[in-house]
């Protein structure tokens, strides 16, 4: 079981709201308090029974005119992964990815508990896609399962017998237990813990299939898009950002939830427009939840865009984003976080298990007061050279917070003598 700091956990009831400024396609009215039965997402529109008419090869199209990218967190266009499964031989898997690790993070927790049937609707529709006779709902927390559970048996009052084809598989949750080889891993009866790469799972991944992995919200604004169309998505967001994304807004602000937001909008926008506005003294965030790293308070500025975070070395991630309040002072936010690294490894990769430990050692040190300017110049090499050393993204997360801190902050550090 993930034991989470206190910092950042959101905290927060899983409360949510759209953009004002949009049409919501996620959180509707009527799933904001509980969630959307069968009959009134066939009222939205957004849900189809029985096999889905679209010609493969046209729902591909479709999502790659969409833009349509992965919001588990490494963003990687969906229509390039979904191709790269088709394409395997033999039998496929499709699993959709509700485990949710990060801590900061709450929006697969009310898509699943709120939204059940479109996430469903999209498992059914990449399967149908993909090639896959076995579709997966793997899941840790206890209210999502019996969400899912409660939809399928909805599905299977209503005749739909296509709820017979899907399985819920739960896991203990732990950070790494969402990584997709772990997913593999455990489907295949094994420990939910990474294992090295290639193979990934397109090549190999449940029981040695060719697998698709993908995240809950990306199902969901799938099954979206094969309702309403690439042009239609595109209507919110931007030409290179297309669509609207979930958010987990949380920390130093006044109504920490989950919110549906227009890609592009920037970091201090959407703190204002729907987190109720950001308490005195913020002098920064937590970008794309724990994994991202510190990003100070003149990014407030930046765009909620793929391209545009990452030119400044960060990402969205999961779309958890943390203000860090007058409390939360740089060095501790990092010695609390690299902790939890360090305890959160799966103790598989010698530069991992060592990686976390150096970077939490010296954050305390540095937050006791007792670091030195050597100490700075270390978590900066580190952030360098430990990211993709390890079997998963999980180093590169701690070497995130590393390099982001001495980037962002470095007047919290000691200066050189
Ligand atoms: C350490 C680690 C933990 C992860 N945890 C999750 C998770 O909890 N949920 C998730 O959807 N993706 C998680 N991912 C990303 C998955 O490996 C995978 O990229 C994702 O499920 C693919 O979905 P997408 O293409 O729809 O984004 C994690 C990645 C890493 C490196």
């Amino acid at each position: 079981m993930t034991t989470a700091p206190t910092l950042a956990r959101t905290g927060a009831a899983l409360s949510a709201a759209a953009h004002p400024a949009i049409t919501p396609r996620l959180v509707v009215p009527g799933s904001t308090d509980t969630p959307l039965g069968l009959a009134a997402e066939r009222d939205l529109g957004t849900y189809l029974p029985g096999p889905h008419g679209a010609d493969p090869t046209v729902l591909l199209d479709t999502l790659e005119a969409a833009g349509l990218r992965g919001r588990g967190g490494a963003a990687f266009p969906a229509h390039l992964k979904w191709r790269g499964v088709a394409a395997g031989q033999g039998p496929r898997v499709a699993v959709a990815n509700g485990e949710e690790g990060e801590p900061a993070s709450a929006k697969d927790r009310w898509l699943l508990t709120h939204r059940p049937h479109l996430v469903l609707d999209g498992l059914l529709l990449a399967a149908r896609t993909v090639g896959a006779d076995r579709a997966i709902v793997y899941l840790s927390h206890p209210d999502t399962v019996q969400a899912v559970r409660a939809a399928l048996d909805e599905l299977t009052a209503d005749g739909d017998d296509r709820a017979a084809d899907v399985e819920i598989r739960t896991v203990e949750p732990t950070y790494v237990a969402g990584e997709e080889s772990a997913v593999c891993r455990f489907l295949s009866g094994g420990p939910a813990l990474p294992t090295a790469k290639p193979p990934r799972p397109h090549e190999s991944g449940v029981d040695g299939r060719p697998t698709l992995v993908s995240n809950v919200e990306t199902l969901a604004h799938a099954a979206w898009i094969a309702r309403h169309g690439a042009a239609a998505y595109r209507a919110e967001g931007t030409d290179a950002s297309p669509g609207t994304t979930l958010v987990t807004l949380s920390g130093a602000c006044a109504e920490p939830g989950v919110y549906e937001v227009p890609l592009g909008r920037t970091v201090g926008q959407l703190f204002d427009e729907v987190g109720g506005g950001l308490a005195d003294g913020v002098h920064g965030v937590l970008m794309g939840g724990w994994f991202g790293g510190m990003l100070r308070r003149d990014h407030l500025a930046t765009g909620c865009c793929y391209d545009t975070l990452r030119a400044v070395g960060s990402g969205l991630g999961c779309g958890a984003i943390t203000a860090l309040g007058t409390d939360d002072t740089p060095l501790r936010v990092a010695a609390e976080l690299s902790a939890w690294y360090a305890r959160e490894s799966a103790a598989q990769c010698g530069v991992c298990v060592n990686g976390t430990k150096a970077i939490r050692d010296t954050f305390a040190r540095l937050a006791d007061g007792a670091g030195t300017a050597d100490d700075r110049d270390r978590l900066a090499r580190w952030g360098q050279s430990l990211p993709r050393r390890g079997a998963c993204a999980f180093l590169d997360g701690a070497a995130t917070l590393a390099r982001s801190a001495v980037a962002e902050y470095p007047e919290a550090f000691p200066a050189s003598p």
